[in-house]
């Protein structure tokens, strides 16, 4: 039974510590890279407004229920699930849902290291002054050039995984919790004074239009399934990641309370990051469309006008950094978790292990950018794929079988009793989008782009 009140691992200090690493999982390239660049794709206004649906009934939600079963459970994702199984009379099975989490976890951090080597990169060239005076020409030739050139992206995605791999071994509180803490508030800080140039200097009107005026007719399944599956990304869900920070809150904090401060977190810096963005593509003519290269395209031009851009363009993406770092961690934590429980590893050894296969994993987004940019399998490349497979497959789906497993398996009074919830109005609504919304809504939105309704 569920009697145990902390952690082998560990637990943190306090409420105020989880939101802080919560945080620091959720808000990280899903906000600043990829929110823009999807947002962008998929045609603006109608999008957005389907993605801060998605988050509002389908991911805050299943936050909730992530949080819960984590902290009832105590330990990696797949033991919490076995564990809890039994304690609800369920089947064994449910431990998959564990072994999913740890797959996406290898999958999505292959791919999510190489881009943030790109913001690595692009603190070498801010802080040598290489914006100054570009031209969109100039800055769309120098995303090229880092990304064209396979070695480069090599040496960058090596020292970015390093870097996880380092903290992850040495435990989470003492060095990114502190790092985390002094430099995200700064990092929202410096999107809010980019979001202030971008009033001035670029067409901001047209960008709030683009952002928040729904155009309908832009909006296919295939897009509504990438808002969704969006939402599951950029708050961390389905896959274990929130599940194991759950597993270190202490008890009696108000899970419902620390979601709402986390999910507000992430809404807001990834409205900030396009509001700083899409007034500087339309006054440059740049491409809203322009794909994974939109922000090391954009950004760079406004640091090389700006004054004082050579400062506030290394300190930007020396914050990207490290909001990217505070999520990789998050990504393989699941993972080290359970080699730790199951395998003679200690976690020093354990991080090593997982870094590696992730490091490995990450060849193939490398050269998709270059080498294989033109290998293509159902029209994408091999980072395409990688992307899709886990944002709109796998996170969708344990997020369902979070869903089910909360609200039909687990027992009522438990559910109750952890989530630290009175039993009443609020209770039943958040009982009712996991019981029946979410699940639905997921199951319509995958069957919806699959062109089958
Ligand atoms: N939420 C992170 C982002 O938006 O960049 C990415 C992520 C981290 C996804 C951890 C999933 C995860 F478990």
């Amino acid at each position: 039974m569920a009697t145990q009140t902390t952690s082998i691992h560990g637990e943190w200090s306090g409420k105020l510590a989880f939101i802080l690493a919560a945080t620091g999982s959720a808000v990280g390239l899903g906000n600043i890279w990829k929110f823009p660049y999807i947002t962008g794709e998929n045609g603006g206004g109608a999008f957005v407004l389907v993605y801060l649906l998605c988050i509002a009934l389908i991911g805050i939600p299943i936050m909730m229920a992530e949080i819960l079963l984590g902290r009832r459970g105590r330990q990696s994702p797949m033991n919490t699930m076995a564990l809890l199984a039994r304690e609800a009379g369920g089947s064994p099975a449910w431990k998959l849902l564990g072994v999913m989490g740890v797959i996406a976890g290898f999958l999505i951090l292959s791919f999510y290291s190489v881009i943030a080597g790109w913001a690595l990169a692009y603190i070498e060239r801010a802080a040598t002054g290489a914006f100054t005076g570009l031209d969109k020409t100039g800055v769309e030739q120098l995303f090229s050039g880092l990304v064209g050139d396979w070695e480069k992206l090599l040496g960058w995605h090596t020292l970015f995984m390093a870097l996880t791999v380092v903290v992850v071994a040495r435990g989470v509180r003492k060095g990114l919790e502190r790092a985390v803490s002094i430099l995200m508030p700064l990092l929202f800080v410096i999107l809010v004074l980019l979001v202030g140039y971008a009033i001035a200097q670029g067409d901001f009107s047209r960008a709030v239009d683009f952002m928040f005026k729904p155009d309908f007719s832009k909006l296919s399944g295939e897009a509504i399934l990438i808002a969704m599956g969006h939402s599951f990304f950029t708050l961390s869900l389905g896959m274990g990641a929130i599940m194991i920070y759950g597993s270190y809150l202490p008890s009696h904090v108000s899970i419902g309370q620390v979601t709402l401060v986390v999910a507000i977190a992430d809404t807001v810096v990834a409205l900030l990051a396009g509001l700083a963005i899409f007034p500087i593509v339309f006054a440059q003519g740049l491409e809203a469309g322009a794909g994974p290269g939109l922000i090391f395209q954009t950004l760079p031009l406004a640091f090389g006008q700006m004054p004082g851009g050579v400062v506030i363009g290394t300190l930007f993406f020396i914050m990207l950094t490290f909001a990217a770092w505070s999520s990789a961690i998050s990504l393989i934590e699941p993972a080290v978790t359970w080699m730790v429980e199951r395998t003679p590893l200690e976690r020093t050894s354990a991080a090593f292990a997982a870094g590696f296969i992730a490091w490995l994993l990450g060849i193939g987004t490398v050269l998709s950018f270059n080498e294989w940019s033109d290998v293509t399998w159902l029209g994408r490349t091999f980072f395409d794929n990688l992307d899709f497979l886990t944002t709109n497959i796998l996170l969708p789906l344990g997020g369902l079988l979070i869903c089910i497993f909360t609200a039909w398996v687990m027992r009522r009074k438990d559910v109750l009793d952890e989530l630290e919830l009175p039993d009443g109005a609020l209770f039943e609504l958040w009982h009712f989008l996991i019981r029946f919304f979410a699940p639905a809504a997921v199951v319509v939105i995958f069957l919806n782009s699959m062109g089958l309704i």
